[in-house]
């Protein structure tokens, strides 16, 4: 569902790129500069969200979970999507609320399907099910090359079972989420994470003024 399709008022927003880059202190700035501004607005996350999302989460992201299934862990992704999308996203977005998604569908793409290697049309099947249909209008894509981003997890100690794949594999995830980006230039904008963290708001922030004048 998007465009003249919709069913809601609210404005709906992802962050996506490889881990480490940035996107937890970046929408955390999204959310204040709409609150700044008078708009409310809503930041969450994936896989979580939700309390059965983020009990998903924890099954997910565990070091200790090596033995799991490429199939299990795109169905259970998918899983904690379609409670997120029904029990918030989509309820918030009907209240005219913006919601700003630290990663969605594109992270599924990129990482199970370009990181992974599974078949990207049944990926996108599977996330059209549990979204049923709904994109983010905007996709704010932080690039930023994996060995800075896993630098900067290891500095902070943050270990789960992506972290714990190698470099390669980083890598792959990256070229993908440039690759959906490059097929769906309206809704993705790009920014380059290596800059300073307040410089990279500065550009959202810019960025989301010119597309909604907020
Ligand atoms: P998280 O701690 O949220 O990482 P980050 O701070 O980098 O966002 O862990 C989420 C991990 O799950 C991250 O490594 C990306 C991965 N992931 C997928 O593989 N597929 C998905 O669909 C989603 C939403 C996340």
């Amino acid at each position: 569902m998007s465009g003249k399709d919709k069913t809601y008022n609210g404005i709906f927003i992802s962050f996506e790129g490889i881990d480490g880059c940035g996107k937890t202190t970046q929408s955390r700035a999204l959310q204040e500069y709409f609150r700044s501004k008078g708009r409310e607005a809503v930041l969450t996350l994936e896989p979580g969200g939700t309390l059965i999302g983020t009990r998903i989460r924890e099954v997910l992201l565990q070091p200790e979970h090596k033995e799991m299934s490429p199939v299990t862990e795109l169905l259970l992704y998918n899983a904690a999507r379609a409670q997120h999308i029904a029990e918030k996203i989509l309820p918030e977005l009907k209240k005219g609320t913006v919601v700003i998604t630290d990663r969605f569908t594109d992270s599924t793409t990129a990482y199970q399907g370009y990181g992974r290697g599974m078949d990207l049309s049944l990926i996108n099947s599977i996330n059209d099910i549990a979204t049923n249909g709904i994109k983010p209008d905007l996709t704010i894509l932080l690039d930023l090359d994996p060995e800075a981003g896993l630098g900067r997890n290891k500095s902070v100690n943050k270990v789960d079972r992506f972290e714990l794949e190698a470099l390669a594999f980083h890598q792959k995830v990256r070229k993908g989420f440039l690759e959906i980006a490059g097929m769906e230039r309206e809704r993705f904008e790009l920014i380059d994470a290596s800059l300073p963290v307040g410089e990279v708001s500065k550009k959202i922030a810019g960025m989301v003024n010119n597309r909604y004048g907020v």
